[in-house]
């Protein structure tokens, strides 16, 4: 699937580059790196390749997408986000939202990821349900990531390890902890410690654990746990393809 990517103005690209460096600065000062993370996974991971509906276009505000259970916590991060936002009313929510995720990424250590700007806001959020359960495994993984977002098994790993950032909170999804040690950090850890087993403090969903146990998935933790340089290369096309879900495609 080819992308063609839609041409903005000089003036928007001169935002962009403001407001990258605007949400540098908060995620410096609230060390808010992993919820802006999730929230523009929990905006592009809501993608239906069958019906092209859902995925990274600004949704994410409205007050009944926000209530999906899977995006307890969220409101969060939109609170946060609506400062820097305001000063660029120019920037859709839907570029702003995955910019912010290219800029938690980076900023905590990890790749830096393309960043195409164009993307426009849709009216309606997506249906609920459409997001991951913590407390699924293989079938589901792939029936979200392959079946309905259209990724591939490679990209299910390498996104997995996002969880090298943050931490579950027992009031927004009933878990709690950290995966790693360093949780502002984006490293390779995440497929260390699930390897290395359950560790006293440390977190592993029914989902993380799922990738320990399937043929394809295994020698992909593997990897990525040995090779930090693999990991982050197939980390940030997998992360690229997430951002860019039903967006400028051919
Ligand atoms: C594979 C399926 C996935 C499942 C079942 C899952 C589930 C969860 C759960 C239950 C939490 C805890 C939320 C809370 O209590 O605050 C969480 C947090 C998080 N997830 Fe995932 N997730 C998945 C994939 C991903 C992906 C693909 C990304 C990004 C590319 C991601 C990024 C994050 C981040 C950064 C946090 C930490 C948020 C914080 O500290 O506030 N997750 N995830």
């Amino acid at each position: 699937m080819g992308k063609s990517y839609p041409t903005v103005s000089e003036e928007y690209k001169k935002a962009v580059e403001k407001a990258r460096k605007k949400l540098r600065g908060l995620i410096a000062e609230k060390n808010c790196a992993p919820i802006m993370l999730r929230i523009a996974w929990h905006s592009a991971g809501t993608f239906d390749v069958k019906t092209r509906t859902g995925g990274p276009f600004g949704t994410m505000k409205m007050p009944e997408e926000l209530a999906h259970g899977a995006n307890n916590g969220l409101d969060i991060a939109v609170r946060l986000l609506e400062p820097i936002k305001e000063q660029f009313p120019i920037i859709s929510y839907a570029d702003f939202y995955q910019l912010a995720g290219v800029v938690a990424v980076e900023v905590t250590g990890g790749p830096e990821i393309p960043f195409h700007p164009g993307r426009e806001d849709k009216p309606e959020p997506p249906p609920e349900g459409r997001l991951p359960d913590a407390t699924k495994g293989c079938d589901h993984l792939r029936q979200v990531f392959v079946t309905q977002m259209g990724l591939n098994d490679k990209d299910i790993v390498a996104l997995s390890g996002a969880h090298t950032l943050g931490r579950c909170h027992k009031e927004r999804s009933g878990f709690e902890g950290p995966w790693t040690s360093n949780p502002l950090i984006f490293d390779n850890s995440y497929f260390k410690e699930l390897l290395s087993g359950e560790k006293e403090g440390l977190l592993q969903l029914p989902s993380d654990k799922a990738l320990l146990s399937d043929p394809a998935f295994r020698p992909l933790v593997e990897k990525y746990a040995a090779d930090e340089d693999a990991f982050f290369e197939d980390y940030k096309e997998a992360h690229l393809k997430l951002s860019e879900l039903g967006f400028a495609d051919a």
